[in-house]
């Protein structure tokens, strides 16, 4: 059930084939300390201090408010919850470490929490508060996260994914797609005016972000993404695709 809490594209390179996997599973550790997700807790027994609950007869005014909560948020209501991978994840970047692109398979913990209305007037949109964090399989510490919102405009279909990568970078992606889409993609370039991406000053200099694409599956307890940020890389000659794909199940 739904809460309500306040609320360059320019010409592609060949893909780099084959990549290598980084079997190392080391580097370097650039967030803070954190544990890497117990995908079993979700399956623990409840606290004995937790309150009772009595069962509660489901009314027709109930049903109805379910319907109406859950197409407030159109194609995000399928991503609202706890979700987990295991190490299916795969990420492929330059690694500094290495001198070299490399693959990196990961594991991904992800929490989605539904908000809105957040009203622009008489703009009304719904949204997902949302954090996402990868590591590599045996490391404590997350190699990348991510934080921000999803949002959904049902007058307009317009979805938008706003959120900040901790290397000083912060992106705004936006799509168009039908209230029961189960696919539909998000995009921001360097330089748009409306989807656009914002770095820091080094970045800019040594691995400025040119474009964002990211599709999205929905489909039930599971769902999936394929992401492409193009980056021009000072030590490449050639706009470098570093790209991120996972399925995620879940898990509450
Ligand atoms: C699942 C998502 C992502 C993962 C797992 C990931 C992972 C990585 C990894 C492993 C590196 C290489 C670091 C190194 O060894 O030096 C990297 C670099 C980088 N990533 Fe990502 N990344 C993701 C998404 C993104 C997104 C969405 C953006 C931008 C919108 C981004 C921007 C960058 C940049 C600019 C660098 C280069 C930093 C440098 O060369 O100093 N990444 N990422």
């Amino acid at each position: 059930m739904l809460g309500r809490e306040p609320g360059p594209d320019g010409p592609r390179p060949d893909p780099i084939d084959p990549i290598e996997l980084d079997e190392s599973m080391s580097s370097s550790i650039w967030v803070e300390d954190v544990r890497p997700p117990d995908l079993e807790a979700a399956g623990s027994p409840r606290s004995a201090r937790a309150p009772v609950r009595l069962p509660r007869v489901q009314t027709a005014r109930d049903e109805r408010e379910e319907h109406d909560v859950a197409t407030e948020w159109g194609p995000l209501q399928a991503l609202a919850g706890e979700w987990a991978s295991d190490t299916g994840g795969l990420d492929t970047a330059f690694s500094h470490a290495k001198g070299k692109v490399l693959g990196t398979p990961y594991l991904e913990k992800a929490t989605l929490k539904p908000f809105g209305p957040v009203d622009n007037g008489d703009q009304h949109l719904y949204g997902l508060d949302y954090k996402t964090a990868m590591w590599r399989g045996d490391e404590q510490n997350p190699f990348h996260t991510e934080v921000g919102y999803w949002l959904w405009d049902a007058a307009t279909g317009e979805v938008l994914r706003g959120f900040v990568v901790p290397r000083g970078i912060t992106v705004l992606a936006g799509g168009i797609a039908t209230a029961d889409a189960t696919e539909f993609t998000m995009r921001a370039a360097q330089g748009e005016l409306q989807y656009a991406i914002g770095e820091n000053t080094y970045l800019a200099k040594r691995a400025s972000t040119l474009s964002y694409e990211v599709t999205i599956q929905t489909d039930g307890d599971t769902w999936s993404y394929q992401e492409d940020t193009i980056l021009k890389m000072s030590d490449l000659d050639e706009p470098l695709h570093h790209t991120d794909a996972n399925t995620l199940r879940r898990v509450s």
